[in-house]
């Protein structure tokens, strides 16, 4: 079994070459100006509008993914009503729901893609139901023409957490364009980042003023305050940052895709070990993914558990059992424990495996060597 001499972590940030950023610095430095819709935002939203294809009327940027989901439910008026959401995710978008007054109701995932299941979701549907909130989870795309119809025919929108979603596109257009709105993280955890931050692209260019407003306390000049906003604002330095990791998009997909690559080579035929490949996950629609998260499914929780382990402290390999608790082993969510059996059943035997950046693919090959010794032992 092999060790590794310095420790492997499930993820690492790409930082950009520092030249780079210095040279930003000192624009951001003669332009003296931090936070407050200043030079560098706009040309973030530029850059990103670009990227995603979307009109740039169509974006807006947040300090934070958690506080963009939160003000994009608000201003979608989801406050006081019931949304239809997975517990297989990160605590982030339940959190987002609760905190605007919203009532989160958990429906079952697809066992195949982990994200939402459109039939498990229309089975939750009631009068008070407002919008369904799937999760394109570790960036495995949902189905979403199956929500789309489920919109259309219960009048609610649809909101995708796609926290893990940045640059995939689907059907030949960014994923981005799907649902009423869409919320991508840029958190360093997330192949792409600016140090903190996220974005919302909503189909209705009249929500922009709206969410510029929230996120600034929702004060209008000098002598108004219309609503109650909060300070969600993306500074400067992370709109820098997000610059300069925009320009290595190509070559931070590439190197994703050829770790999963590796991956996917040394666990094809076990049938012990089920790593998860996106690039079937789409029907027939055309998928680019963006290799996000290498998730593994073992044959039960002991199994997982023992990995996850002897992978920490034989190897000096350190993975994540993401999502494990589920959200509704949690506290504020605990309603929900027993509803969603393939979510409870995906959360006690999944493992995601390193996936960074500079992790070299033949380093892949060898965690995943060690984990087939490990089941075979
Ligand atoms: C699925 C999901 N939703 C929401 C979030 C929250 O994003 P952020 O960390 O940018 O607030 C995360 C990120 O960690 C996430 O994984």
């Amino acid at each position: 079994m092999k060790r590794f001499e310095q420790p492997i972590l499930v993820t690492r940030p790409y930082l950009p070459p520092l030249d780079d950023f210095k040279r930003g610095l000192e624009e951001v430095w003669s332009n003296r100006w931090l936070t407050n819709n200043g030079p560098m935002l706009k040309r973030f939203q530029t850059a990103l509008a670009a990227y995603v294809g979307m009109p740039e009327t169509n974006i807006a940027l947040f300090s934070n993914g958690t506080l963009a989901l939160e003000l994009g439910f608000y201003a979608l008026g989801l406050s006081g009503g019931e949304v239809i959401t997975t517990p297989f995710t990160f605590v982030a978008t339940s959190h987002a729901l609760k905190r605007i007054g919203a009532v989160p109701v958990f429906a079952d995932v697809d066992p195949e893609t982990l994200c939402l299941s459109p039939a498990a979701a229309e089975r939750m549907i009631t009068p008070r139901t407002r919008a369904i909130v799937p999760v394109h989870v570790y960036g495995h795309p949902c189905d979403v023409e199956g929500f789309a119809r489920l919109g259309e025919k219960h009048g609610v929108k649809i909101v995708y957490d796609a926290a893990h979603a940045f640059g995939e596109t689907l059907g030949g257009r960014s994923i981005a364009a799907y649902g009423d709105m869409s919320m991508f993280s840029f958190h360093p955890t997330k192949l792409f980042h600016s140090c903190e931050g996220g974005m919302l692209a909503f189909r209705d260019a009249a929500l922009q003023e709206k969410l510029f407003n929230l996120r600034n306390f929702a004060i209008r000049g000098e002598l108004e305050c219309v609503d109650v906003g909060t300070n969600a604002k993306m500074n400067e330095l992370q709109a820098l940052m997000g610059l300069e990791c925009l320009k290595a998009m190509d070559s931070i997909l590439a190197s994703r895709a050829a770790i999963h690559a590796a991956y996917c080579e040394a666990f094809a035929g076990c049938d012990a070990v089920r790593f998860l490949d996106p690039r079937g996950f789409a029907g027939d629609r055309k998928f680019a993914p963006n290799f996000a998260y290498c998730p593994a499914l073992f044959r039960d929780f002991e199994t997982r558990e023992r990995v996850y382990a002897a992978l920490k402290e034989k190897c000096n390999v350190f993975t994540r059992r993401y999502f494990y608790p589920l959200l509704t082993d949690f506290a504020p969510y605990v309603y929900g424990k027993g509803s969603c059996p393939v979510a409870e059943d995906a959360a006690r035997r999944v493992l995601t495996l390193p996936t960074y950046f500079d992790l070299a693919p033949a380093d892949a090959a060898r965690i995943a060597g060690n984990v087939l010794e490990m089941i075979r032992s």
